[in-house]
């Protein structure tokens, strides 16, 4: 059978060259262990300089998984939830990990991936009194599960009901790049640090091998959070190779630009699919695109290529997740358009 072109994510492949390049040139290089490297602390340096926040906390890890429990159970007392939409990656994909570390997820419904004030209020009435856990922390990811992208306006909103409420803001950017160069945004990197509490910036769904910069903002949030990462096996002797990896995706614009590439695969996409008659389940606005498809032709598209089937619609029809990423060709994009 055909070797079938995958549209499951944007990690399917390993890293972008110029990573390889700067990992490979620095090899021989001997450094301090566990995040203390010459690597790290430029591209700690580097990632305050893009963002604006001088006094912001950046600690590398490995993985999205690792950096959201290692984040929220830093965060919270034993009796705080977070609040999360019902298809987030905490609530959903990420086997309990947060449950694990004690802390409740309140997840909430939503039609786009997207939390706002009118849908996290009834949350806070409900929890009156301490027969039940206190909601202290908001969840979002930018880009969202669903491709959907919080605005500036959107995170404004957010920010200042979370500010009148007591919660903590926390944007999970796994797909962060993906979602600041999207068309319809206007939130830009140095707006952040005064909008959420802490921040994951995400490097492997934007061309590095592996590993995420956790951004810490919120002054409280800061202490000790080098022994949480310990004490969860988060603190890696070889942390030099996030920060090679971070160092050049910010030495200039690669990390956005990298981006650019993706969501500009996925606008062809998307173009395609629309033109060819068929709708979505969100509105495409990053890398991640769900249209909604009969059971023939998903049948026809399963021969060429691989993808998520993310859910039933009706009998007829199907949603399915197509994702692409720094890497993706457009002969592939091509190939997918002239069987639909
Ligand atoms: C928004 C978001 N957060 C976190 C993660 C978790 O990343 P990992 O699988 O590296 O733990 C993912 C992975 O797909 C994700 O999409």
């Amino acid at each position: 059978m055909m070797k079938r072109y995958s549209f499951m994510d944007d990690y399917s492949e390993g890293a972008h060259p110029k990573i390889l390049k700067a990992l490979q040139d620095n090899n021989f290089q001997q450094q301090l262990g566990y995040g203390n490297d010459d690597f790290c602390l430029k591209a700690a340096n580097l990632i305050r300089q893009t963002i604006a926040a001088p006094g912001a906390d950046v600690h590398f890890v490995s993985g999205g998984t690792q950096a959201n429990l290692l984040v929220i159970s830093a965060s919270l007392r034993p009796y705080e939830a977070v609040i999360a939409v019902k298809t987030a990656h905490i609530a959903v994909h990420e086997t309990g990990a947060i449950e694990f570390t004690g802390h409740k997820i309140i997840e909430l419904d939503t039609a786009d991936g997207k939390l706002t004030p009118d849908i996290i209020k009834p949350t806070l009435i409900e929890h009156c009194d301490e027969h039940m856990v206190v909601p202290k922390m908001v969840y979002i990811s930018n880009s969202t599960e669903m491709g959907t992208i919080y605005t500036k306006k959107d995170l404004e909103e957010l920010h200042r009901f979370c500010l009148e409420n007591d919660l903590l803001l926390y944007m999970d950017g796994a797909r962060l790049a993906a979602s600041l160069v999207a068309r319809e945004q206007d939130l830009a990197f140095e707006d952040i640090k005064d909008l959420v509490d802490v921040l994951y910036i995400g490097g492997t769904k934007n061309g590095a091998l592996l590993g995420e910069a956790i951004v810490i903002f919120n002054e409280k949030l800061k202490i000790k959070f080098r022994y949480s990462m310990k004490q969860k096996g988060a603190l890696l002797a070889k942390g030099r190779i996030f920060g090679i990896q971070f160092a050049e995706l910010f030495r200039g614009n690669m990390y956005l630009d990298i981006a650019s590439h993706t969501d500009k695969m996925a606008g062809k996409l998307a173009e395609g699919i629309r033109n060819s008659g068929y709708e979505f389940l969100a509105e495409p606005q990053t890398n991640i695109l769900l249209p909604i498809f009969p059971r023939n032709i998903i049948t026809k598209l399963k021969q060429k290529f691989l993808f998520h089937e993310w859910r039933n619609i009706d009998s007829d029809n199907v949603c399915i997740r197509l994702v692409t990423s720094w890497a993706t060709e457009e002969k592939h994009i091509d190939n997918l358009i002239a069987i639909i």
